[in-house]
């Protein structure tokens, strides 16, 4: 952050004198526990906020916004729920956000489901899913004359947000009400497609258990398909995609993985995994004493939901008094992932601990990261794949997915592999959005602006400047400057 203005390339620059005035604003947000995302913005080094930093528009009041999970009682599954199969639609909510602030969406629904954790036992979670703007006569009858089959969405994506937060009322069925954080959604919505978005950390808000993730991911597209034709998607001609970046990549990637031994019933057509960090080992160790280290705090708060016995581990070992102490650790259990990265800002976490970075390495830690979160060890991605990272990503080395990607080409995979020369974890978020959508268009459309190899992989080496129009939250286009130019976002 240190180095915001000095080391943007021109082209930059050029934007910044547009932006800096819009940042921040002073207007207060109106619905407390909503939280910023958890990506730095490359071009003013802040939080990327989901509500950006203005009110919600039309006037909303808290009573425009659905009560948070905790709070809502339409979350606490049916009786009976356990002895459904995995991704049994359980109960649908329709229009299920009072207000709707993702542009190119015209509403939502939602699902609570059935899956399966970490250990296999039954658990539940809730998808929420945009209609886009396009699929606005879809319902009608096919006999009337506004209806279109056309334009009518069969596109669907499971989109991963990454919340990256260990507290079950930061989910995104709740956080998604107002803004989102990047504009993917409303690119994606853009192209006609429904987008999907799992809380795929489940009830427990188990960030980083990657079985957890890759089940509620898996068993919300299951739910999600077996109602959709009730909103008017094509079922005769559905295509799935996956995608995640980061955070979101690790729920991909363990779909993307798990999917041919969980759910050999679902049809993928796509998976888009970016910035992915095959190793919680790796990218814990890389992201501590940084403006990350919240996301330290997070993950082992999120991997130990899933195991007691490392969970009674963490607690035993977490310092009762002093600075650093146990109190203050599982305090982030109430926060967002954004709250947690101003919580826990350069701290070292392992001084939390009795032993220091030796708690870590213990058996009883390092068990469960290596069951739950290190990616290559849980079946091979029979789906074609995307991937792109950014060759300088400071989070978890270009490598790492090197050989993950290397080793599932060798068991038969179809991969594509996009290594860009420029810029760093945050900044690739942005840089590869285009052409993950392009990757995905091709493949639920059948049209994109990408080469993809028909067969096997094949990795290029990109060189992708960061856009900056990318980087304007989707109010700036809506109800901020931008509203009056004419353009529709950068997507
Ligand atoms: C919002 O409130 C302002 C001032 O209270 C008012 O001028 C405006 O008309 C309201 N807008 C809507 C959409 O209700
Ligand atoms: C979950 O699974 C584990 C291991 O299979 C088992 O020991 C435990 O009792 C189960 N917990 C629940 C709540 O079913
Ligand atoms: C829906 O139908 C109406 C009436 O025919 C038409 O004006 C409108 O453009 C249609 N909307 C979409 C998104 O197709
Ligand atoms: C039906 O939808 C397609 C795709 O959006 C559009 O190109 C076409 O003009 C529409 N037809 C009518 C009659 O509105
Ligand atoms: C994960 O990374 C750590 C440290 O970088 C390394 O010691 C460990 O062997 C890795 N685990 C796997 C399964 O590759
Ligand atoms: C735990 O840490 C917090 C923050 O440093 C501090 O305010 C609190 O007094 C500490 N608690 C104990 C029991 O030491
Ligand atoms: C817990 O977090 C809140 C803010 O989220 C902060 O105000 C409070 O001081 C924290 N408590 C401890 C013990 O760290
Ligand atoms: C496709 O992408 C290339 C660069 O990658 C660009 O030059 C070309 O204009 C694009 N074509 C379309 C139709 O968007
Ligand atoms: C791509 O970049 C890597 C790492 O810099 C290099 O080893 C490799 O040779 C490059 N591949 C091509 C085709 O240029």
């Amino acid at each position: 952050m240190a180095c915001f203005l000095a080391c943007l390339p021109p082209r930059l620059l050029l934007v910044v004198g547009l932006l800096l005035p819009l940042l921040p604003d002073s207007t207060t947000l109106l619905v407390a526990a909503a939280g910023p995302s958890v990506h730095h913005s490359p071009l003013t080094g802040e939080v990327v906020h989901y509500f950006g930093t203005r009110a919600p528009p039309k006037n909303a009041t808290v009573n425009d916004y659905l009560p948070p999970p905790s709070k809502d009682t339409w979350y606490i599954p049916p009786d009976g729920w356990e002895t459904t199969k995995p991704g049994t639609a359980l109960r649908t909510r329709a229009h299920a956000y009072p207000t709707l602030n993702i542009r190119n969406a015209i509403d939502t629904f939602q699902v609570l489901y059935r899956t399966t954790d970490s250990r296999n036992n039954a658990s539940w979670s809730v998808a929420t899913v945009f209609i886009p703007a396009s699929h606005a006569n879809c319902t009608l009858p096919t006999t009337s004359p506004s209806y279109n089959a056309s334009a009518c969405s069969h596109g669907i994506v499971a989109y991963e947000v990454p919340s990256d937060s260990a507290d079950p009322d930061a989910a995104p069925s709740y956080l998604l009400q107002m803004r989102e954080p990047y504009g993917e959604m409303r690119d994606m919505l853009a192209r006609g497609w429904f987008v999907l978005v799992p809380d795929y950390e489940g009830p427990g808000a188990s960030f980083c258990a990657g079985v957890q993730a890759g089940h509620a991911t898996l068993d919300a597209s299951r739910a999600v398909l077996s109602i959709a034709g009730q909103f008017g998607l094509q079922m005769d001609r559905v295509k799935l995609g996956l995608w995640g970046y980061s955070g979101g990549a690790f729920a991909a990637e363990f779909a993307a993985e798990l999917a041919a031994e969980y759910a050999p019933d679902l049809r993928i057509d796509a998976s888009v995994i970016g910035g992915s960090s095959p190793n919680l080992t790796t990218v814990d160790e890389r992201m501590n004493s940084k403006d990350t280290a919240g996301l330290v705090v997070t993950s082992i708060l999120g991997i130990t939901v899933q195991q007691p016995d490392a969970r009674a581990f963490l607690l035993r070992q977490l310092h009762p008094t002093g600075p650093y102490n146990k109190t203050r650790f599982m305090n982030a259990t109430t926060m967002t992932g954004a709250d947690a990265l101003d919580a826990y800002s350069g701290q070292n976490v392992f001084d939390y601990f009795v032993n220091g970075q030796a708690d870590w390495a213990d058996p009883a830690m390092q068990d469960v990261i290596n069951t739950d979160a290190v990616m290559g060890l849980h079946g091979v991605p029979t789906m074609p794949s995307f991937y792109y990272k950014a060759e300088h990503d400071e989070m978890s080395p270009v490598d790492e997915t090197a050989a993950i990607v290397a080793d599932f080409c060798r068991k038969g995979a179809n991969i594509l592999f996009h290594r860009n020369t420029l810029g760093g974890h945050n900044d690739e978020l942005w840089s590869g959005r285009l052409r993950a959508l392009e990757y995905l268009s091709a493949k639920l459309d059948g049209h994109g602006n990408i080469t993809i190899p028909a067969t096997g992989c094949q990795t290029v080496n990109v060189t992708i400047p960061l856009d900056p129009l990318y980087l304007l939250p989707d109010w700036w286009w809506t109800d901020g400057p931008g509203a009056g130019l004419g353009l529709a976002g950068a997507g």
